[in-house]
């Protein structure tokens, strides 16, 4: 595995391996000296919380060095292409490249300029392979006691705006791989034509989340619709939102961030005692740590036994 840029460049093996390492990197609180004298970029051409901050701190915790790079601030601004913005940040020589872009594709063209490992830390509506991982990890802790073999009986909801949703691709091949029953529910208009050919089932009822050990909650991507998907996001709400009275007790609730409040989801679920919301963030940083030290150390590892 040189890069990762989608879920479908893993096997089955890879990904339990990742979350195996993730598991032994989240008990550690010590930095540890994994990638001494790695050169880690982070390019994000998109806004982020969550994933910039938790590749920043997972690359510092296994002591790479990291520059990290916003397109506001930086010569993007100015016009500067990403293949020159690549061309210029590879003399540097990094290790790894994680990068996020509103173009699909854009990882493979970042690879095609430089020799790094390159993360793909969100390409347009297309993937976001280490937000799947997370996910799976968060559920595997969750619900099914660290065991990865337990991630096939789980069936899992995903509501929402899955047309514009790199989450949602990532996150069904993923769980595909792992035999866990999936169903993608909102609006006909959301809910993008042959998407079961990814291994998940559809509904545009609501009431098909009834039966989901998890579901999983998608933010309304406004900044990616050009048109008008639905007619209100009152009505949306309304109509979609997950609020107490659509979950049953015990049922788990995921999203990914950042959650827009009396949209997607009540403020009360967010908070409530079933949201796995913050646990999904204290995964981030241990399956980012995983990543890292897969691609940047098992790697060489597998260079010099070739
Ligand atoms: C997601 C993304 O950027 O694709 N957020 C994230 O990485 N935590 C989902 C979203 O923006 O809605």
């Amino acid at each position: 595995m040189k890069h990762l840029i989608s879920i479908a460049d893993l096997t089955r093996d890879d990904v339990e391996r990742i979350l195996d390492s993730a598991a032994e990197l989240g008990e550690i609180d010590e930095k540890l000296p994994t990638l001494e004298g790695k050169l880690v970029l982070s390019l994000f051409f998109e806004a982020s919380t969550r994933t910039a901050s938790s590749f920043e701190l997972a690359a510092k915790k296994l002591s790479a060095d990291v520059i990290s790079l916003k397109a506001a601030g930086s010569s993007v601004e100015k016009g500067e292409s990403l293949k020159d913005t690549v061309l210029t940040l590879a003399a540097y020589e990094p290790h790894a490249i994680v990068v996020r872009h509103p173009q699909i594709g854009a990882p493979e063209l970042v690879a095609r300029y430089s020799n790094a490992a390159i993360v793909n830390a969100g390409d347009g509506r297309h993937q976001h392979p280490t937000q799947a991982l997370l996910d799976l990890f968060t559920m595997r802790e969750a619900l099914c006691s660290g065991d990865t073999a337990r991630l096939e009986g789980l069936h899992v909801a995903i509501v929402g705006d899955v047309l514009h949703s790199r989450v949602a691709r990532s996150l069904v091949q993923a769980l595909a791989l792992f035999g866990a029953r999936t169903t993608l529910v909102g609006p006909p208009t959301l809910l993008p034509r042959g998407i079961e050919a990814l291994g998940c089932e559809t509904s545009t009822d609501i009431t098909a989340i009834e039966a989901a050990d998890i579901v999983y909650v998608l933010r309304m991507q406004r900044e990616r619709m050009e048109a008008a998907y639905v007619p209100s996001l009152r009505e949306y709400a309304a109509r979609w939102g997950i609020t107490p009275e659509r979950i049953r007790p015990g049922q788990k609730v995921m999203h990914p961030g950042p959650i827009n409040r009396g949209v997607e989801i009540d403020g009360r679920v967010a908070d409530g005692p079933d949201s796995l919301i913050l646990a999904q963030v204290r995964s981030g940083l241990a399956v980012r740590m995983a990543v890292l030290q897969e691609l940047l150390v098992a790697r060489r590892a597998l260079e010099v036994v070739a």
